[in-house]
């Protein structure tokens, strides 16, 4: 008993330490991303890399491995998507994956702007349906494999709607969470109402986000 009671910190302490030393490493390999991500991963508009701050490792890993994988990116029509599958693939293996992911999730940056239009009262009633997974203030579960929607890049958001209904996204082998995602992309009726949707979701404010590597630019 007096054991475990000197055990369990010890153990927290050492994983902390390794997450800690998988970010640090993470460091360098995200010097190829900053070029288009960011250095404070806050995303680049005219160059169509969304934001990237706010993002937990867990998501970001997997969106990594489905990109190097071709479950995401390889759609003919999805030109970003390859863009991005192509700079996936120069992480040389699972740990490279892990540690650029793990130094992700440690950098903060202001919100971006919301993208103008849509309809809020519409859009929130639609939002009633995406708090299920996405939390009731988009800031995402990673229980249920889902990313933070508020504070993010709305324009991008909007294009990744567009792309889980054109099955870009979400209808490759062995993704369930993609899977699940393109089923409620189908759910929403046009246009109008992904748009109405992204509006109501960046009129949320973002939570604070972790302020480790927190930047101001
Ligand atoms: C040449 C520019 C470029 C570089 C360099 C680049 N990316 Fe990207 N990245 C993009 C674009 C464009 C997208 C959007 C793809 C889409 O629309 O599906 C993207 C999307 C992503 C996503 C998906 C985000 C989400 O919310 O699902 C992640 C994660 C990501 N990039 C991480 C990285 C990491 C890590 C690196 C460095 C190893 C990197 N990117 C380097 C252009 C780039
Ligand atoms: C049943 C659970 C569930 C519901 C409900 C849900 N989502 Fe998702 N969503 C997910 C999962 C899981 C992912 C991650 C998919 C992946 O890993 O590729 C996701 C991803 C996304 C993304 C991609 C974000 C990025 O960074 O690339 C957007 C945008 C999104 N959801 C918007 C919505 C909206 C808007 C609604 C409501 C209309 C909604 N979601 C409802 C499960 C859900």
């Amino acid at each position: 008993m007096r054991m475990l009671r000197v055990m369990a910190p010890l153990l927290a302490l050492v994983t902390q330490l390794a997450h800690a030393g998988a970010a640090a490493a993470g460091r360098t390999g995200f010097l190829l991303c900053q070029s288009c991500h960011g250095s404070c991963g806050q995303g680049n508009r005219e160059l169509n890399a969304p934001r990237l701050a706010g993002l937990d490792a867990a998501y970001l890993e997997r969106q990594l491995l489905d990109f190097s994988s071709g479950r995401r990116g390889a759609a003919a029509a999805d030109v970003l998507g390859a863009q991005m599958a192509q700079m996936a693939k120069t992480l040389s293996d699972k740990a490279a994956v892990s540690q650029v992911a793990a130094y992700a999730a440690t950098l903060s940056a202001p919100s971006e702007p919301a993208t103008p239009g849509g309809d809020l009262t519409s859009g929130k009633a639609l939002f009633s349906m995406c708090a299920a997974c996405h939390g009731p203030a988009a800031e995402g579960n990673p229980a249920l494999q889902t990313p933070r929607l508020a504070g993010m890049s709305s324009w991008y958001l909007l294009r990744q709607l567009e792309a889980f209904r054109a099955g870009w996204r979400g209808v490759g082998p062995a993704d369930s969470p993609g899977a699940r995602m393109r089923m409620m992309a189908m759910t929403l009726a046009d246009g109008a109402a992904l748009r109405d949707v992204i509006a109501y979701i960046n009129s949320i404010a973002p939570r604070a986000a972790p302020a480790e590597n927190a930047c101001r630019f």
